[in-house]
């Protein structure tokens, strides 16, 4: 029999939440080895000695703002449980939502929110972990609670241990909803929530104590059916206090179609080579879902999510690994293949957030911030829907 240990990562987190792969000294040895060949030849390129750039720094064509006209604000008070980097709240805003006050636990992500909307109340780092807040002194001035609990404990991409992993924060998000008593709620998660895997969890723990209260209503939203270049599933539960308001309520309908797709009168989602202005290859696609959460062996700066995500990158020429903190960089760091390297606010772009939206902190945590996020025009779609049920 051969017993294989794992070693931990020397690699300190700033992430409170992350859990490293269980590695062993070997494996782990390979993902450094690859970390110094790519840090050597990152410097290399830096200095000029790097071989010469193989395009030029591109110029989006993809305006996410576009997909979300700003609606009067202010009226509906909201509160933001577990933030992140921002994308139910930018969406929420656009809908004309008003927040109260933001929670999340991650410092960085915190900055992200104060240097994007310095008058909010944002709470951040041990201030902004929920299962201290005693909600009830927001009953009566939220109309909406949202939040996204961390998806790890979910997602096909980790163990998927549920309420057994440490970072399963629904019961928090129930609490929250059941102290604050508004008039509806907005929570999102992977789509592999909405599975059978998680039936009997989700009714334990959501559907049950929720129901008693609130209508609920479950759906899965694509991000290309929204205008967001890239293949996003979501699973979203929203829920209404007035059985009356529920009832006339209207899921969000798709205002896109995927690159490609037949013309039913929809306008048409632009693939990821147009979203970011590069040149035409004959070929484009809407971008593979980006990896999600602060997850990996190091402190990743990949997005890519699966082998099959791959094979969609090389079909378009677009190299996913490494990705560069500016276009700038990311034009002067040659990828191996030569491929478009991607650089974070191209990342950003293709999970639906503007130019103006910047993420705080190293590369790999504005990464995983973007990563996590609700894109915001898919957060958009489903606040404007709450908000039509609520004002009419
Ligand atoms: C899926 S992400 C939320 C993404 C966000 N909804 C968006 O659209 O950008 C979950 C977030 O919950 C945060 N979090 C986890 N545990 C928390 C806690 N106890 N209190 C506050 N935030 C927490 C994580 O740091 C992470 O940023």
């Amino acid at each position: 029999m051969t017993i294989t240990q794992t070693v931990p990562s020397r690699i300190k987190t700033t992430d409170p939440l992350h859990e490293p792969w269980q590695l062993t000294e070997a494996e782990r040895e390979v993902f450094r080895q690859r970390s110094r060949e790519s840090r050597q030849a990152r410097l290399a390129a830096m200095s000029g000695a790097g071989q010469p750039p193989v395009h030029e720094i591109n110029h989006p064509r993809f305006d996410p703002l576009a997909l979300m006209p700003s609606k009067p604000n202010g009226s509906l008070g909201a509160l933001s449980l577990f933030s992140g980097g921002g994308g139910l709240d930018l969406g929420f805003e656009r809908a004309g939502f008003g927040h109260l006050g933001a929670w999340e636990i991650l410092e960085d992500a915190a900055q992200t929110l104060r240097a994007a909307r310095p008058s909010w109340d944002v709470h951040g780092g041990a201030d902004g972990d929920v299962r201290g807040v005693d909600w009830t002194r927001f009953r009566g001035n939220a109309a909406v609670v949202h939040g996204g609990p961390p998806c790890q404990p979910f997602s096909h991409a980790g163990k998927q241990r549920g309420e057994d992993d440490p970072r399963d924060m629904w019961p928090e998000f129930v609490r929250a909803v059941l102290e604050v008593q508004p008039d509806a709620f907005v929570a999102e998660n992977v789509a592999a929530l909405g599975t059978a895997r998680f039936s009997d969890y989700v009714d334990r723990t959501i559907v049950r104590p929720l129901g008693k209260h609130y209508t609920l209503q479950r759906l899965v939203m694509q991000a290309c059916d929204y205008g967001v270049p890239q293949s996003r599933r979501r699973f979203v539960f929203v829920g209404f206090k007035s059985p009356a308001i529920a009832r006339r309520w209207a899921a969000p309908a798709p205002t896109h179609r995927p690159p490609g797709s037949m013309d039913d009168g929809l306008p048409e989602t632009m693939g990821m080579r147009e979203a970011l202005g590069l040149p035409d290859i004959g070929a484009d696609a809407v971008c593979p879902t980006i990896r999600s959460a602060l997850t990996g062996p190091r402190h990743t700066t990949s997005i890519l999510n699966s082998v099959s995500a791959q094979r969609i990158f090389e079909s378009l020429q677009v190299w996913p690994n490494g990705v560069a903190p500016t276009r700038e960089a990311a034009r002067a760091f040659v990828a191996k293949n030569g491929h478009f390297r991607l650089s974070v606010p191209d990342v950003a772009l293709l999970q639906g957030f503007p130019a103006s939206w910047r993420f705080a902190g190293a590369v790999y945590m504005r990464l995983g911030q973007i990563g996590n996020a609700v894109a915001p025009p898919v957060a958009y779609a489903v606040a404007c829907s709450v908000a039509d049920a609520l004002r009419r």
